[in-house]
């Protein structure tokens, strides 16, 4: 399994952007998007690495036109896709889009099955560069068939296009989805609460091996700012999706978000981590009493740590340098991402009084002997 994975430098880093669905699901229209792609640079987040503008499902005309194309409501979406696109493109970033492989999509709009070369022509005509492919109402179809095909109409589009595969994990794509696509989901859909995301979190233990670049593991885009859990737990959430390696979709609205919000989703020494340049996701290392420790290491032979208390009381949790790969006697550099700040060098290990509900996500970077 692996051989043969895409390289073709799409997604060297696991993509970043915005998608409408966990917000507005089908309450979407040309506005929303529009004003949320300024809203991106206003407020920053543009810089801090968010390029895909994505809209989700609902932005699909009832029926496709006479030669069989599909379209956008014309109603919500009267000035087109291809104006959106080059909208988007004008702000300096990227522009996606949703379909479904079935005969109809989870919202219950036009699907794709049999018009894949076609719609991925389309697509490709209006300038996308991002292609979400949903999975509902496939009775009787191979994940596996569909998806490659889907690859293929890509291919034959002649416009590079992310193809971002959604079948909820059920045919286990991080075996084989790296040939076809840049990111696959790995679970069902998160919901706004904690329950949901500590069962995402849960599913993602053990995928580590098959994410990297060009092919990642996506647990599903970001609830941060939606307004379901306190903001030590949205901190939670971004991340142990950063230490995962996960695609970083928010899902919230950029137009309204509060200052705490945004200082989530624009950390840059948290982002730094999802963003590593070698894109080893990191896994669960130790979980005890209601707390866990995951890691991952990073390109200059650093490790980001989450040290996570899901208990619903503030614990201690401690990470020792030999569940690192290190020896106890290693003197090594704490930095803590949240606060921005060093905590000097130790030995053996560090520990940090974390919150209910909460993390304290750190750079450890062992010094030269
Ligand atoms: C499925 C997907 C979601 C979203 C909706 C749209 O549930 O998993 O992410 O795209 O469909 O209908």
């Amino acid at each position: 399994m692996g051989l043969g994975r895409l390289r073709d430098g799409l997604a060297p880093t696991p993509p970043m952007g915005w998608n409408s669905w966990n917000r507005f699901q089908t309450k979407i229209d040309e506005r929303l998007i529009r004003e949320t792609a300024e809203a991106m640079i206003e407020t920053g987040m543009r810089d801090a690495g968010y390029r895909y503008v994505v809209i989700d499902d609902g932005w699909e005309a009832p029926e496709r036109d006479g030669d069989g194309d599909l379209g956008s409501d014309p109603e919500r979406f009267g000035s087109g896709i291809a104006d959106l696109a080059r909208r988007v493109h004008g702000l300096g970033m990227r522009f996606g889009i949703y379909t479904d492989a079935g005969t109809r999509t989870c919202a219950g709009y036009v699907g794709s099955l049999g018009y894949e070369f076609r719609d991925a022509r389309r697509f490709a005509s209006w300038g996308v560069d991002f292609v979400k492919i949903d999975w509902c109402n496939t009775s009787g179809l191979g994940t596996r068939s569909v998806y490659w095909k889907w690859s293929n109409a890509f291919r034959a589009a002649g416009r590079p296009m992310i193809l971002s595969l959604c079948e909820w994990g059920r045919t286990r794509p991080w075996q084989w989805g790296g040939r076809v696509g840049h990111l696959w989901r790995t679970c069902w859909d998160i919901q706004d609460t904690w329950d949901s995301l500590t069962t995402v979190l849960d599913r993602q233990r053990g995928l580590a091996p098959y994410a990297g670049p060009d092919h990642w593991n996506d647990p599903d885009m970001l609830e941060v700012g939606n307004g379901g859990m306190t903001t030590t737990e949205y901190r939670a959430h971004f991340s142990l999706w950063c230490l995962l390696a996960a695609p970083l979709m928010a899902g919230n609205d950029i137009r309204t978000m509060p200052d705490d919000i945004r200082a989530i989703l624009t950390a840059p020494e948290v982002i730094a981590v999802d963003q590593d340049p070698l894109g080893l996701q990191g896994d669960l290392v130790r979980a005890e009493g209601g707390t866990e420790v995951w890691a991952r290491e990073l390109a200059d032979g650093s490790r980001a740590v989450v040290l996570f208390d899901r208990d619903a009381q503030p614990r201690e949790v401690a990470v020792r340098w030999t569940e690192l790969g290190w020896s106890a006697t290693d003197r090594v550099q704490v930095r803590d991402l949240w606060e921005r700040a060093d905590r000097g060098s130790c030995a053996e290990g560090f520990a940090a009084r974390v919150p209910a509900h909460g993390v304290a996500m750190l750079r450890l970077s062992r010094s030269e002997a």
